[in-house]
This record gives C-alpha cells, structure tokens and sequence, in this order.
C-alpha cells in the first residue's frame, strides 16, 4: 500500500482547498491510501525547540515520516503560501539534518476564488520543496481559478471536466511515485 500524505493550506472550515483536496483523495486507484495530516495544532516553529519540540511538532513530524508522498493543495495569501502552511513545512524541515520532508515526493495543486488560480502560493510554495529535496510533479499544474463555482453544496466538483483534469494529474502524480 502506498501513502499519500495531503497537506490543506488553510484551516477555514468550509475551505475550498480542504474540498478540492478531498475530491482529489478519491480519484486515487486501488494500492493507494490517503490520509490528511493536519497543521492546524502546530505551534509557530522556534528554532529553541529543536532540542525539545512540542509534541505536536513529534506527532505532525512522524505523520509526514509515514507517507510514501505529499500532496499539497493550498490557496494564495498575499501572493504567497499561507502562513500555516510555511510554519508546517519548517516544522517538518528541522532539527538541522531530520527533515521528514527529504527525497518524498510530492504535487501541488493551487486554487483562488479569483481567477489567479493561487499561481503565486503554486510556485512559491514548489521554491522551498525544491530545497527540501522533494521531487515534485512538474506537469500537469494544477491552477483552479474561481473555487466557489467548481464545488456544489455536497462538497463535490460539479464540473465533469475539471474532475476529469484532476483525474489526468492523479495519474500522472502515480506514475511518479513509482519512479521513486
Ligand atoms: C486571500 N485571497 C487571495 N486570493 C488570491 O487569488 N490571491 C491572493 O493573494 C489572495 N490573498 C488572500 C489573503 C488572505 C489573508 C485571505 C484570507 C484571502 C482569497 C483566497 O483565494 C480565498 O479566501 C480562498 O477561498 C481561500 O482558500 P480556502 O480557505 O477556501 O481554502
């Protein structure tokens, strides 16, 4: 069985991301589990903890060791990856040496209500994984623009096709876990 670790940009309860996210956990095949590691609980990372770190921080950091690959999905804060989400990645990051994150993995998926489709987050977010170590998917990119029309009341994308784009990036995200 292979795990993939999915990682939400945002803590909203009616998150787009977190829904997107979840439509995307279930176009995974058969051989593949899921599982949402939440960072919600993480105290903002100090360096001063790296000899005694929260335990929050032990738990976030053995749920990441776990995975075999990490999907990011993730809006735009300011042009950027939410601050949440670049507190888990320097959480996961350290002690000096012990990154979780090393040699996994990993895809990006963006997504806005406006029509920048979070292209920022996206590729400020793929700069700090590639100094992690992590290989990530290169194509397709995932951009959605205008989340709120995408996803009906049930939490499902009502749009056939863009679930079957989203289907096209699962493949392709597969076969490149299996290259690893
Ligand atoms: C935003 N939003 C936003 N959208 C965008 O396309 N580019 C941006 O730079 C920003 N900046 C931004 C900053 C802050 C602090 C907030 C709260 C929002 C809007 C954002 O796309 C929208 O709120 C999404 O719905 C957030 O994603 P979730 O929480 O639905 O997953």
């Amino acid at each position: 069985m292979t795990k993939v670790g999915i990682v939400v940009g945002s803590l909203r309860k009616d998150s787009y991301s977190r829904k997107i996210a979840e439509n995307v956990a279930k176009l995974f095949p058969e051989g593949y589990e899921t599982e949402f590691i939440e960072i919600g609980n993480l105290p903002l990372y100090n360096e001063e903890y790296d000899g005694n770190s929260p335990e929050e921080y032990q738990s976030f950091r053995e749920a990441v060791s776990a995975v075999n690959a990490v999907l990011f999905v993730t809006p735009e804060y300011n042009r950027s990856v939410p601050g949440v989400l670049k507190n888990a990645i320097d959480v996961g990051s350290r002690p000096y040496g012990e990154s979780v994150w090393d040699a996994k993995p990993a895809a990006v998926v963006s997504q806005s209500i406006s029509n920048l489709s979070g292209f920022g987050a996206n590729h400020h977010l793929r700069q700090s994984l590639v100094f992690l170590n992590m290989p990530v998917l290169q194509q397709p990119e995932v951009y959605l623009a205008n989340s709120q029309d995408l996803i009906d009341e049930s939490g499902n994308i009502s749009n056939e096709q863009t679930t079957q784009f989203l289907q096209s990036f699962v493949d392709a995200f597969v076969d490149f876990m299996n290259r690893f």
